[in-house]
């Protein structure tokens, strides 16, 4: 029976804890080799899964034999493995944010402690989305689990969005176009325009087709630090500004701010940190790390994206909630006293 964790022993709570490590070891090298694209056809002997990833079957069974207690693959009978609904994701790991690179990153939190400095340029000596250009498979995966979250959030923020009279979007970093065909689909009259880097948008034309809204949405490439389309009525930040920290951050929101048509809306969608002391709070703890040691960025309070908006020249005119959690949707206005 598992041991409930509030009547655990220290000792036995400690090893928990400092044996997490095994799960997430486990589950990302599996993924790096490939073991739940192999499995997408069916159940495999160890052998031969052996043969396909160059491992030594010897060590294999062991970490298949792991993995099948993790529910990520089913043990058959005679050393014969099958897939579960995690395996076939299970690629979406061996990404820049969960996978190796992660991994690296989080083992140079000593250093960053020491330095008080994000890690991961010093460790991959790229930023993240340099690395992500660089190495295409894992930008790849990357985007794909991006994308997986997207679909599941859009519907929600979408709901939460009010777009009304607005002719015109641009959705800024918008990956892929997951969120965008959500919106175009729920606002007939309006047009977009997507904005990601090149090797991102590539993959944007079968998005926006298959959601059939290829005829109303421009597929823009391009850095957004550089500039963004010009006048449109809505700018979306959807979960893009937890990627920066607040300099560019406020470059960002800027760009958008000298781009909106007057009496348009730059709109930023992200987590706010719940306050402190809370439950809440502490259940992000973990991820906030994550965000400094990766970006060098945090979940920020109403407050911090209120001075946010208001270095770039915008007032904080809305808070709308998206369904349940921390979600929120910032809308600035430009700010007429500003002289930008
Ligand atoms: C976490 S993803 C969010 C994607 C999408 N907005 C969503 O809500 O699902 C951050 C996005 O920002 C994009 N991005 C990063 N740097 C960028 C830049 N300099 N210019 C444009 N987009 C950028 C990434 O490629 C990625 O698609």
């Amino acid at each position: 029976m598992e041991a409930d964790p509030k009547t655990m022993s220290p000792d036995l709570k400690l090893r928990r804890l400092a044996n997490a490590y095994q799960l997430s070891r486990a589950v990302q090298v599996a993924a790096r080799l490939g073991i739940g694209r192999l499995l997408r056809d069916g159940p495999m002997s160890c052998p031969d899964l052996a043969r396909a990833t160059a491992t030594d079957g010897g060590v294999l069974i062991r970490l298949l034999r792991f993995l099948a207690e993790l529910q990520v693959v089913e043990e058959l009978p005679g050393n014969v493995f099958g897939p579960t609904p995690v395996s076939n994701v299970l690629h979406r790991v061996d990404n820049i944010g969960q996978g190796e690179e992660a991994w690296a990153t989080w083992s140079a939190l000593p250093e960053a402690l020491e330095s008080g400095r994000p890690v991961f340029s010093e460790v991959h000596g790229q930023s993240f989305y340099e690395y992500a250009q660089s190495h295409p498979q894992q930008g790849a995966n990357w985007r794909e689990s991006t994308e997986a979250f997207a679909a599941g959030l859009a519907p929600s923020l979408v709901d939460a969005l009010d777009l009304s009279g607005a002719a015109s979007v641009v959705d800024v970093g918008g990956g892929q176009g997951t969120l965008l065909a959500e919106i175009l689909r729920r606002y007939p009259d309006c047009r977009g325009i997507l904005l990601d880097l090149p090797e991102v948008v590539r993959g944007a034309p079968a998005v926006l087709k298959k959601a059939g809204i290829s005829r109303r949405c421009e597929v823009s490439p391009g850095d957004a630090l550089e500039g963004v389309p010009v006048g449109a009525d809505v700018y979306l930040l959807s979960r893009v500004l937890f990627n920066w920290q607040d300099e560019q951050a406020v470059r960002l929101l800027s760009r958008c701010r000298g781009a909106v048509n007057p009496g348009g809306r730059v709109m930023v969608a992200e987590v706010l940190s719940p306050p402190e002391g809370t439950p809440e709070r502490r259940a992000l703890a973990g991820a906030d790390l994550h965000h400094f040691l990766l970006w060098g960025s945090k979940f920020r309070t109403l407050a911090e994206y209120e001075t946010l908006f208001g270095r770039a020249g915008l007032v904080l005119a809305e808070v709308r909630e998206v369904g349940a959690g921390d979600w929120r949707i910032l809308e600035g206005r430009i700010d007429l006293g500003s002289r930008r």
